[in-house]
C-alpha cells in the first residue's frame, strides 16, 4: 500500500509539475516500501540518491518556471530548495556512513517536509503559473 498518495487537490494546474510531483512521491513510497522490507543498505542507497537527483531536477525546473512568471518569492522558495538538498544529503551521508541508518526518520521526515513543501509553498505559485 502506498505510504503517501497523490491527490487532484494537491495539483499546482501545471501538468509538467504535477507529474514531477507525482513521481517525487512515487519514489518516497518506494522507498518508504524498501525499508520496512529490510532491502539491503546498498538498494536503499540507490533509491535514496534517485530521489536526490531528482528532487534536483524538479527544484531547478521549478525555479525556472517561477522565474519566467516573475513569481515575487522566488527567492524565498528557492531558499526552502536548497534547504531541503542539504538535509537529503545530509540523510544520505548519514546512510553511507551508517550501519544502521536512520530509516524511519528519514521517511517521517520525506514524508512531511516535502509534502508540505509541495502542498503550500508549491501551491502558493500556482496562480501566477496561470499568468
Ligand atoms: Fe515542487
Ligand atoms: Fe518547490
Amino acid at each position: 500500500m502506498a505510504l503517501v498518495a497523490w491527490e487532484e487537490q494537491y495539483s499546482v494546474g501545471n501538468d509538467r509539475i504535477d507529474q514531477q510531483h507525482q513521481r517525487i512521491v512515487a519514489m518516497i513510497n518506494t522507498l518508504g516500501e524498501a525499508m520496512e522490507t529490510g532491502t539491503e543498505k546498498a538498494a536503499l542507497m540507490k533509491i535514496l540518491s534517485d530521489l536526490v537527483g531528482y528532487t534536483k531536477t524538479h527544484f531547478s525546473e521549478e525555479e525556472s518556471l517561477m522565474a519566467q512568471k516573475s513569481y515575487p518569492y522566488l527567492v524565498e522558495h528557492r531558499e526552502q530548495h536548497v534547504a531541503l538538498n542539504r538535509q537529503l544529503a545530509d540523510y544520505y551521508r548519514n546512510f553511507y556512513l551508517s550501519s544502521r541508518p536512520q530509516t524511519a526518520e528519514v521517511m517521517a521526515f520525506l514524508q512531511s517536509w516535502l509534502f508540505n513543501h509541495i502542498l503550500e509553498e508549491d501551491k502558493r505559485y500556482a496562480p501566477f503559473l496561470q499568468m
